[in-house]
């Protein structure tokens, strides 16, 4: 009796607080909050949400005249100054930057982007002193793009592929313990490495249906080529071979020498049925970046191109590249560029992880200028993701990085 009454008493604060947010109600909001937390959820509701949430529902649409007032916009504030979760999902999979940006809040929608970015940053640092959770697997892309990894990998147990037996033991020790690796090897770069791909006309796929790539991406990659290359005659590099779109771009601008890193058996069984190997001036590398690099960098290595888009590793590892290889790798006045795509099934998430990208970048040395490319008409929806475990990407618009060094 006395669990169920505290209970009820639970339900009830959860309730004032979550109305209390949604009138804008900053006195009310102040009290209850000393009681309870801003991420309550009133679990007797038809449909669950959180305060934040229903602060912003509540301002209307701004087309309809219904500008966010300074009360919403305080109350926003207070809500996430008393620690409301970012990108919680209500029971519509949206957040509250989500409804933000469906209702045409502009202003309440960049609050929630700056949000994203303090608490992503304040997780990396949390993490990088040993404070964080468990990161060795990505979260699902659409709830925690920091862990997002590139999508598209497969499930070697439900193929019949040629494994040797000391890799697959490894996997077994390491991974395979986790049913969500099983499910979906995208979620674990070895995984991914050891498991089958397919390649089908303008898809490359991993075992676990995820989309590796997709030929809609040619004129982002086209575009990569163009914004990292100025001249001919250059000292290039690509890490992620995939469906060669960028490698075959790159090699239009007549590079001095070409190096392409690459880790899956399959496509450097690819590589070598599409005669890269014999291009001239291309090296090829067989191996994970993360082993291939440290010995270009004692070799001396410099280039004048950098791009890098792999798939199945996350942000960190985005991190990690240019802070600890690109900028021994890189000329002085060479450019780097990657693959923007952290996030991009979801707005709000897209523009929280190019925000921190950019600050990390910052710090490592690089400025960055970017240039937005409208993906084609008729993606979102089209049967071109037929077959595919999910559409990796549903936003308007690709947000192309160039970076320099800071001069
Ligand atoms: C998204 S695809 C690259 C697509 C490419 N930009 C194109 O234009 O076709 C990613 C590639 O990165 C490779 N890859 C994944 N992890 C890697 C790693 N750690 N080191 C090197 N290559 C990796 C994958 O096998 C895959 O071929």
């Amino acid at each position: 009796m006395a669990d169920l009454q505290a209970s009820e008493e639970d339900i009830l604060l959860a309730k004032r607080i979550i109305s209390a947010a949604e009138r804008h109600d900053i006195p009310a909001l102040t009290v209850l909050l000393k009681e309870g937390s801003a991420n309550v959820q009133d679990p007797t509701a038809p449909i669950a949400t959180t305060p934040l949430h229903a602060a912003i529902a509540s301002c209307g649409k701004a087309e309809e005249g219904k500008e966010a007032s300074e009360e919403a916009i305080k109350t926003v504030e207070l809500l996430l100054q008393n620690g409301a979760i970012w990108n919680d999902l209500n029971q519509q999979d949206e957040t509250p930057g989500c409804i933000a940006l469906r209702l045409g809040q502009k202003k309440i929608y960049d609050m929630m982007v700056e949000a994203g970015v303090r608490a992503e940053m304040l997780f990396a640092k949390m993490e990088a002193l040993g404070l964080g959770q468990d990161i060795n697997l990505a979260d699902e892309p659409k709830d925690a793009p920091a862990e997002e990894d590139e999508t598209r990998d497969e499930q070697p147990a439900a193929k019949k592929q040629k494994i040797d037996e000391d890799s697959a033991k490894e996997v077994q020790q390491e991974k395979v313990v986790d049913p969500r690796i099983l499910d979906d090897v995208s979620l674990d770069n070895k995984a991914y490495l050891k498991s089958q791909l397919r390649y089908r006309e303008g898809i490359l796929l991993d075992e676990s249906d995820n989309a590796v790539m997709m030929d809609w991406e040619t004129q982002i990659m086209q575009r990569h080529a163009e914004t990292l290359i100025p001249k001919k005659g250059l000292r290039t590099m690509n890490v992620g071979h995939g469906m060669g779109i960028v490698d075959t771009a790159i090699l239009t601008h007549e590079p001095a020498m070409h190096h392409i890193v690459e880790a899956h058996p399959q496509v450097h069984q690819r590589l070598r049925e599409t005669g890269w190997y014999d291009k001239p001036n291309v090296t090829i590398h067989e191996g994970r970046w993360q082993d291939v690099l440290p010995k270009l960098v004692e070799q001396g290595v410099v280039l004048d191109a950098i791009y890098y888009d792999t798939f199945a590793e996350d942000y960190k590892a985005l991190k990690e590249f240019f802070s600890e290889y690109v900028i021994q790798l890189l000329d002085a006045a060479g450019r780097f560029g990657w693959y923007n795509g952290l996030g991009a099934d979801r707005q709000i998430c897209y523009d929280v992880y190019t925000k921190v990208a950019e600050m990390d970048l910052h710090e490592a040395g690089f400025d960055t200028e970017w240039e937005d490319i409208a993906v084609p008409e008729g993606l979102h929806g089209s049967d071109q993701w037929n077959g595919t475990r999910r559409p990796y990407w549903t936003i308007d618009v690709y947000r192309l990085p160039v970076n320099t060094f800071v001069k």
